[in-house]
C-alpha cells in the first residue's frame, strides 16, 4: 500500500528540487503518494500567510513532510518558517549524515561523520530584547529534558547502527550554566552506553581538527546553533551543501529536508544539485521501512556520479539539473523494474 507523504515546494530552488526529486521518486515506483503544497515567501506574497492551513492539515494527517528549502528574510521580517515547524511538531532530533562519496574529489576522501542537532531550543528560541538604542540582549534556552533527548538519541543511533564514538561539541568554559549542564548530561549519559566511546570537545577546538583530521569524528551531538554551523563547515569538507540531507525526527511527526537553503543566487537557472534533497526522500523512504526503493535511488546516484558525465555545477561538471535528474532516472531504469 502506498503511504501518503506531504510535500513542501518551498522558495528559490525549492520548486526545482522537487519536481526533480518526485520524477526519481516515481521512476522508482517508490510507494508514495504526495500532497503538495507550495509554502514559503512566494506564499506569504500571494496570500499573506507563510503556510496554507491545508498544508499543515495534511502533515498533521501524514505525519510525513518532505520540504524543500524556505527563504528566511536576514534582520527583518518574519520567522523562520523552518524553525516554526521544529517547534510546532516538536521535531527535536536533527540527523545530518556527512559522507565523502568516491567520485566526488576533496582533500577529505573519508569523512562518514553522523552530526545530531537539538533542534527545539538553545539561541533559535529568536527571544531577543532591546535594552536601549545600543544593547540587544538575546537569550539561549537550555532544558534538561531537550539536552537528555538529544544526546539519548545519538548514543542510540551510535549503538544501533555500529559506531564507535560520540563526541559531544559545547562551549561549556565560557557558558559554564547551559553548555556545562549539556556536557553533564552528555557524561552521565555516556555512562549507560560503555559499549559507545564518549568524547567531548569545544566548539572552536572542533572547527579546527573538523579541517585538519575529520577522520576522527563519528557521531557527533551538540546544541543548535553548533549543529546549523558545523553541518555546513562539515558540507564543505565533502563537496559542498548539495551532498547534505537530514531528517528532522520527533515523536510522532518527522520532517526530511537538504540542509543547504533556498540558494536565491542560482534559483530558476537550472543549476540547483537535487542530490541532498533526493538523499532526503531517500531518508523519508528508509524511516517508512522502504529500504529496498532507498538503496536503488542511492545505487544510480552513485553510478552518475561515477560516471561523472552529468555532474551539476557545484561538482565541477556542466549538466543542469533537468539533465542530472534524467541520468538518475536512465540509470533506475537500466536497474530495471523493481523485484518483489
Ligand atoms: P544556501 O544554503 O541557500 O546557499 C549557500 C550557497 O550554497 C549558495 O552559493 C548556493 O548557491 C549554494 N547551494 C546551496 N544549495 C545548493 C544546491 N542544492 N546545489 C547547488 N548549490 C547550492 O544558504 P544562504 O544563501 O545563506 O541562504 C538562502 C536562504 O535560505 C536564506 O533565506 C536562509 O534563511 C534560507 N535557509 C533555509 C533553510 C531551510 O529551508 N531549511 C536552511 C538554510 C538556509
Amino acid at each position: 500500500m502506498k503511504k501518503t507523504v506531504t510535500v513542501f515546494r518551498g522558495d528559490g530552488i525549492g520548486p526545482e528540487l522537487v519536481d526533480s526529486v518526485l520524477q526519481i521518486l516515481e521512476a522508482a515506483e517508490a510507494p508514495l503518494k504526495y500532497e503538495i503544497f507550495n509554502v514559503g515567501e512566494a506564499e506569504w506574497k500571494r496570500n499573506g500567510e507563510l503556510i496554507p492551513q491545508e498544508a499543515l492539515q495534511s502533515f498533521e494527517k501524514t505525519k510525513i513532510l518532505l520540504k524543500s528549502p524556505i527563504t528566511t528574510p536576514v534582520g527583518t521580517g518574519f520567522r523562520s518558517l523552518n524553525v516554526t515547524l521544529r517547534n510546532q511538531y516538536d521535531l527535536y532530533a536533527n540527523i545530518r549524515p556527512v559522507r565523502s562519496n568516491s567520485a566526488v574529489h576533496t582533500p577529505f576522501p573519508n569523512v562518514d561523520i553522523v552530526i545530531f542537532r537539538e533542534n527545539t531550543e538553545g539561541l533559535y528560541v529568536g527571544i531577543e530584547e532591546k535594552k536601549d538604542e545600543n544593547t540587544v540582549h538575546a537569550i539561549k534556552v537550555v532544558t534538561r529534558k531537550a539536552c537528555e533527548r538529544i544526546i539519548r538519541k545519538a548514543f542510540e543511533y551510535a549503538r544501533e547502527n555500529g559506531r564507535r564514538k560520540v563526541t559531544c561539541v559545547h562551549k561549556a568554559n565560557i557558558l559554564k550554566q547551559s553548555d556545562g549542564m549539556f556536557l553533564e548530561i552528555f557524561r552521565q549519559l555516556a555512562g549507560e552506553y560503555l559499549d559507545i566511546e564518549a568524547d567531548d570537545k569545544i566548539i572552536d577546538n572542533t572547527c579546527m581538527q573538523l579541517v585538519m583530521n575529520p577522520n576522527q569524528f563519528d557521531v557527533m551531538v551538540m546544541q543548535n546553533l553548533y549543529g546549523d554551523i558545523i553541518s555546513d563547515l562539515c558540507s564543505g569538507l565533502i563537496g559542498g551543501l548539495g551532498l547534505v540531507p537530514s531528517a528532522n525526527i520527533g515523536e510522532g511527526y518527522a520532517m526530511f529536508e537538504a540542509v543547504h537553503g533556498s540558494a536565491p543566487d542560482i534559483a530558476g537557472k537550472h543549476l540547483a544539485n537535487p542530490t541532498a534533497f533526493l538523499w532526503s526522500a531517500c531518508m523519508l523512504l528508509e524511516y517508512v521501512q522502504e529500504n529496498e526503493c532507498a538503496g536503488r535511488i542511492r545505487n544510480a546516484v552513485d553510478a552518475v556520479l561515477h560516471e561523472g558525465v552529468h555532474l551539476t555545477r557545484d561538482l565541477h561538471g556542466i549538466a543542469s539539473t533537468e539533465e542530472y535528474t534524467e541520468a538518475i532516472i536512465q540509470e533506475l531504469k537500466k536497474g530495471g523494474r523493481k523485484s518483489g
